[in-house]
């Protein structure tokens, strides 16, 4: 759907997108994610035809970017800002301007807002409208013209956390629909919930992706927490274990990095005279992959 080569964006001395590669299958729910000034909104720029690259191509859906730029930009839609809707407008009068000025059929209006389920409020002001309700509209604006790829770039900054979750619940639905999407967050939980691959940019740099299950198990660590009474003496037994590395005391828990599972671990407490109350495996989080992978590397 997409394909990605030898991308690169140079701003004087700075690579701000230093020659990245990536294929995105249809239907595919992409995380981009990086540290501040990775180069992450370059690259979606030059996707969207924003940016020139200063070297490297742009494919999206078999179009050539550089070569044929009409057909490969009328597969992308990328998210429009409030900035551009009328605020006197309601949502739906403000999709169907859009609609008429690109020559499009008016039940495609209809259609794109009963995909990103406006419902009644595509009726009332946009002015009125909440932030979550805005981003709404420009995801509706987005999928307009039937784009096969939408772009994002962190369509959930500003939301409150109930707007967050709609933006979130929308995502699996496009794709479901067959629209590949690329987005750009911070939020690693978000992206660990809704994207089934990520892209990690580091200066430019793609330094890790994949489908997220691979990424966790490859470079995730699996932990245990464990409460018990006797914390000490319950951290010396489970030190002793094989296959068991740091053992970290958390308030009233244990948190113990081991590949054994909970009988081991409750046979050696048992052993030591201690009781355990609470067994629970921590499972690797994309948050702590993303730290171990992009360290505290310095913010350009
Ligand atoms: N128009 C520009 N002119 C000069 N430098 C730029 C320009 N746009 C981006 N840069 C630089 O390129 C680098 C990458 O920026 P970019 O905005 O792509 O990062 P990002 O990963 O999106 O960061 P953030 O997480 O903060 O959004 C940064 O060092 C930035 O200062
Ligand atoms: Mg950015």
């Amino acid at each position: 759907m997409l394909s990605l080569r030898g991308l690169t964006k140079h701003y004087g001395d700075l690579a701000a997108v230093a020659g990245i590669d990536l294929d995105v299958p249809p239907g595919t729910v992409l995380g981009l994610l990086g540290p501040n000034g990775s180069g992450k909104s370059t690259a979606l720029n030059m996707i969207m035809g924003f940016v020139r690259p200063t070297a490297g191509s742009v494919s999206i859906n078999g179009h050539d970017l550089r070569r044929s730029r009409q057909a490969a930009l009328a597969s992308v839609g990328g998210l429009v800002e409030g900035s551009a809707f009328y605020p006197y407008l309601s949502g739906r009068r403000n999709l169907e301007m859009l609609a008429q000025l690109r020559g499009l059929p008016m039940r495609r209006v209809d259609e794109v807002i009963e995909l990103v389920s406006m419902g009644r409020a595509s009726r009332r002001d946009f002015g009125g409208y909440s932030q979550g309700m805005r981003q709404r509209v420009g995801v509706a604006a987005a999928l307009l013209h039937q784009p096969s790829l939408i772009v994002l770039d962190e369509p959930t900054s500003g939301l409150d956390p109930a707007g967050t979750r709609e933006m979130r619940d929308l995502l699996p639905a496009l794709a479901a629909e067959g629209t590949t999407v690329v987005l750009a967050s911070h939020l690693l939980s978000e992206v660990q919930q809704v994207c089934e691959r990520v892209a990690i940019m580091q200066a430019g740099a793609i330094i890790a992706s994949g489908d997220v299950e691979s990424l966790l198990s490859r470079t995730g660590r699996w932990r245990v927490r464990v409460r018990a009474d006797e914390l000490e003496a319950a951290s010396q037994a489970l030190r002793a274990l094989p296959r068991t590395g740091a053992v970290d005391r958390e308030d009233r828990d244990l948190l113990v990095e081991t590949t054994a599972d909970g009988a081991e671990l409750n046979r050696a407490l048992v052993a030591a005279g201690v009781i355990a109350s609470e067994l629970e495996p921590v499972l690797p989080t994309l948050e702590a992959v993303f730290m171990e992978l992009t360290g505290n590397g310095e913010i350009r």
